[in-house]
């Protein structure tokens, strides 16, 4: 099989795990990419990846700092991935369309709606790809949850659930995540949760929210979060204490152009936990939305509650495509200490293969710029103090909170 020439740019922690996830891929009968190169504004970023690309995968890319000096130095480089922060994705992304590359870019697809919009107007007018690496909708869990409701397992859903809230003040990753104008830890982890929601109950319409930043200060936290050489390092480099301006604790009603209601209650911060994901329909519930590494229930009216595994067997018209079903022969990633990584080599898979096969994304810039419009319809709700309708937030009527960001990253 011919494969397609990537490009990693972005070798942060991110990035060193699409390094792992290119491996599992690798390991697969389905790969079809090549690492040929790999940039990062820090040379030493750059460096410690090529060094763990060739451990992974036996071949050293080549490195690079600059985006241009990679597409020159590579013409045969068929796309980029692209790992760095939230705050530069329009820029680093709008660059690799217009130097002909299509793109994988990291969730959250960018900093702002109208940051969003410059990328897919970009990626339309130079007719290349742009897929967003919405890793959770991958997970065979959230495909199972999507064809039971599409099914109507559950009746008509009228109600659904999303509360996700940790509490803590130390730094969540990197102090980059507690910086309102480089993507705050709600963006960053509560745009999985909107994709989520849309990708089970479809098109929300209206968004009434509060948010609020509970801890003020951040401070470094105990020891590094996982144990990749890149964290470690970073986790050395950190700084101690890290002043907040991005908001740790949301709660929302999201109304659906269905009818049905979400109540969303995410936060990283402060001294309460709440954890649970529930879908309510007419004829029963399904417990979990199908996050990554998740694990789903069913519960239909009258009847005892079905777990995953005696839902795989007894929905014999539901199936994975062949990759996912080759990585998760089992269809239950709950307890798959890879889950992280195979869900990126699925993702770096599709953009290689529609390069290929000059097909589609599922996770398009569309999509992309929806979840984070509804990400942002939360603070945008709670800037204007009323509910804000999406349509009012994906055309950029009301931006009153982004305006700050786009102001200070000079985004037009
Ligand atoms: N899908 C997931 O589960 C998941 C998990 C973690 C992070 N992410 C996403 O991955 C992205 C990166 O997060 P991270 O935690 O790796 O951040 P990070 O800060 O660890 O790494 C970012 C890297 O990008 C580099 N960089 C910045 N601007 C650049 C440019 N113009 N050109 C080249 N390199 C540049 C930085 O030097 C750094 O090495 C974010 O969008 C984040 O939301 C997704």
């Amino acid at each position: 099989m011919e494969k397609v020439r990537f490009g990693l740019v972005g070798c942060g922690g991110m990035g060193t795990r699409h390094l792992h996830g290119l491996r599992e891929l690798a390991q697969t009968p389905f790969g079809n990419v090549e690492l040929v190169a790999v940039c990062d504004l820090r040379p030493q970023h750059a460096e410690l990846a090529a060094a763990e690309a060739e451990r992974l995968l036996g071949r050293r890319p080549a490195v690079y700092t600059d985006l241009e000096a990679m597409r020159h130095g590579e013409p045969d480089l068929a796309a980029v991935d692209v790992v760095t922060d939230p705050s530069t994705h329009h820029t680093v992304v709008c660059q690799a369309l217009e130097l002909g590359l299509h793109v994988v870019v990291e969730k959250p697809m960018a900093i702002t709606v109208r940051a969003c919009r410059q990328m897919l107007e970009m990626a339309r007018r130079k007719g290349l790809l742009l897929s967003v690496a919405e890793n959770f909708r991958r997970d065979p869990s959230a495909r199972l949850v999507h064809h039971l409701v599409g099914q109507g397992a559950i009746g008509a859903p009228y109600m659904g659930l999303f509360h996700s809230v940790s509490p803590g003040n130390t730094i969540f990753i990197t102090p980059w995540r507690h910086h309102k104008e480089r993507g705050g830890a709600l963006l960053d982890m509560g745009v999985h949760f909107t994709h989520m929601i849309r990708y089970q109950l479809g098109q929300i319409a209206e968004v009434h929210a509060s948010a609020r930043i509970v801890e003020p200060v951040r401070v470094k936290p105990k020891q590094a979060v996982w144990s990749y050489e890149f964290y470690r390092a970073q986790y050395q480099e950190m700084v101690e204490e890290v002043q907040a301006t991005a908001e740790d604790t949301s709660l929302a009603m999201f109304r659906m152009a269905s009818g049905a209601t979400v109540s969303w209650m995410v936060g990283l911060g402060g001294h309460g936990s709440c954890h649970r994901e529930l879908i309510l329909g007419d004829r029963g519930s399904i417990e979990g939305f199908g996050t990554r590494g998740g694990r789903v229930s069913l519960q239909r009216v009258g009847q005892e509650e079905v777990s995953q595994e005696a839902l795989l067997a007894q929905t014999p018209d539901f199936a994975l495509d062949p990759l996912t079903a080759h990585l998760f022969p089992t269809g239950v990633t709950a307890g798959d200490s890879a889950v992280d990584l195979k869900l990126i080599a699925f993702e770096l898979h599709e953009l290689a293969a529609a390069i290929s096969d000059k097909g589609r994304v599922e996770v398009d810039a569309e999509w992309g710029l929806k979840d984070v419009a509804a990400l942002y319809a939360i603070f945008e709700s709670s800037v204007a103090g009323r509910p804000v309708s999406m349509a009012e937030v994906e055309s950029g009527e009301v931006c009153a909170y982004q305006a700050e960001i786009d102001a200070a990253l000079g985004i037009a």
